[in-house]
């Protein structure tokens, strides 16, 4: 026997009699009546007994009834607006499948480093819950707005001969006799050859850096999605990103109302995430940073804390384009107005979250990337094939990756993206 119905869809059962496959989150007695609250993953349920009218042999399981014994609880369906959720469950009948003992988390505070080691339990709880459901959407809705725009999904791969985004944050293994292998830092090399293929490609995968940066917003493992397009030149890719960002955002507030409340999250700055986005230079920002009394470097790229101090002066993400070329990519094409700057742009998520995308127009003429390639130290033989595409029918084309646990850690109003990804792994953490 398997469950029929969840407790997400109770509307269409009311009044019925039905089971629910779950697990005990809570329960509360008073007096003659006994409260117990069940989990089946969907939502939580109440689900009520009262001596006399409950069978004594079933009102009397509620003792062994420990938070998280998983059971199966039968019974009529009522719209009650009190109960949370507006349903609640008369038992019938109560089958204990498993009897948890000293289940870890209760409902009193525990420390993030607790909860975080007790991750595949905490995944239960309301909160975590709420944020990986979110995740899921806002996933769905990421790959359906490149699919409905006709982009081709190429997976890129995950063990790779080289660096795309600087070697000081490689992880490296051995390779059989083909010596060392890197974990892939962004597909972008990858999709810039499928796009000579296809013209609008999309990868969507894990990334790893190796980063040394104990930050809020700094993961070993994270998730991007990476859209590369052909004939596109800066102006275009950043309509593009714009769009994007848009689309995930509002879709994200339509389809997860329950989570934000679960979270407390006030939406009405998402509300506001309408194009069009504040576009500024890169000289822009660093003249914001000084009036704001910050002490920057003209030249260096932002840091956490500048990043906080750009995007606060703005309601909406902003985007900031032609950094200096020196802090940036090998494979950034230069403005040809002026070749100090890199033809790149960051978007920068409001209420002072910082960079969720980084993109540019990249370079595609063979000659000039052989220098820059050289010029970085990198080993060219790694990079023959990438060469290729600017020998054979190259374009000017652009893309650009969105970090997706820094995107949902702004959407849920979170502090850090440690509780973004079901699993993080950081430099101090990788179990679970
Ligand atoms: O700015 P990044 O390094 O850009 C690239 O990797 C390009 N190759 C993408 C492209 O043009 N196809 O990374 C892109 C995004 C960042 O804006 C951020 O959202 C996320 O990836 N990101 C991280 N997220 C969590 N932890 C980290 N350590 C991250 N590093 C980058
Ligand atoms: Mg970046």
């Amino acid at each position: 026997m398997l469950p029929e119905v969840y407790i997400e869809n109770l509307s269409q059962y009311v009044g019925k009699e039905v089971k629910i496959y779950g697990w005990v989150y809570n329960k509360r007695s008073s007096g003659k009546i006994r409260f117990v609250l069940v989990r089946d993953g969907t939502g939580i349920l109440q689900c009520v007994m009262a001596k006399g009218e409950t069978p004594d042999e079933v009102f009397d399981k509620y003792d062994v009834l420990t938070q998280e014994t998983s059971l199966i609880v039968s019974g009529i369906v009522n719209e009650d607006k009190r109960a949370p959720g507006g349903y609640e469950l008369h038992i019938k009948d109560i089958q204990v499948i498993h009897i948890a003992q000293d289940y870890p988390i209760t409902p009193k505070e525990h420390g993030i480093d607790f909860l975080m080691d007790h991750r595949h339990l905490w995944l239960r709880s309301r909160r975590p819950h709420a944020v990986l459901k979110i995740r899921h959407r806002l996933v769905k809705a990421i790959r359906d707005f490149f699919d409905s725009r006709g982009f081709v999904l190429i997976d890129a791969p995950i063990l790779t001969p080289a660096s795309c985004e600087g070697t000081t944050t490689l992880f490296e293994t051995d390779y059989f006799d083909l010596g060392k292998a890197y974990l892939s830092q962004s597909g972008q090399l990858y999709v810039e050859a499928a796009a000579m293929a296809f013209g609008k490609v999309y990868c969507f995968g894990p990334t790893f850096r190796a980063e040394k940066s104990k930050t809020r917003r700094h993961l070993t493992e994270f998730w991007m999605v990476e859209p590369e397009v052909a004939f596109y030149e800066l102006e275009e890719i950043m309509n593009l990103a714009e769009e994007f960002v848009e689309y995930i955002v509002a879709r994200v507030l339509e389809t997860s109302k329950r989570e934000f409340e679960v979270l407390e999250r006030n939406t009405e700055p998402l509300e506001k995430i309408i194009r069009p986005f504040p576009r500024i230079s890169y000289n822009d920002a660093v003249e914001i940073l000084k009036k704001n009394g910050i002490n920057f470097q003209w030249g260096n790229d932002f840091g956490n804390t500048d990043e906080t101090v750009i995007s606060q002066q703005f309601e909406k993400p902003v985007i900031v384009h032609r950094y200096p070329a020196a802090v940036k990519a090998f494979y950034m094409k230069r403005d040809p107005q002026d070749e100090t700057y890199a033809l790149s742009f960051d978007m920068l998520a409001p209420e002072g979250y910082g960079e969720i995308i980084g993109g540019s127009q990249r370079e595609d003429d063979y000659e000039t990337l052989l220098k820059r390639i050289k010029e970085h130290n990198l080993p060219i033989d790694a990079f023959d094939w990438y060469l290729d595409l600017r020998k054979y029918g190259s374009v000017p084309h652009s893309g650009f990756g969105l970090g997706v646990e820094r995107t949902l850690a702004w959407i849920c109003g979170l502090d850090h993206v440690r509780e973004t990804i079901p699993f993080p792994r950081m430099i101090y953490r990788i179990k679970p």
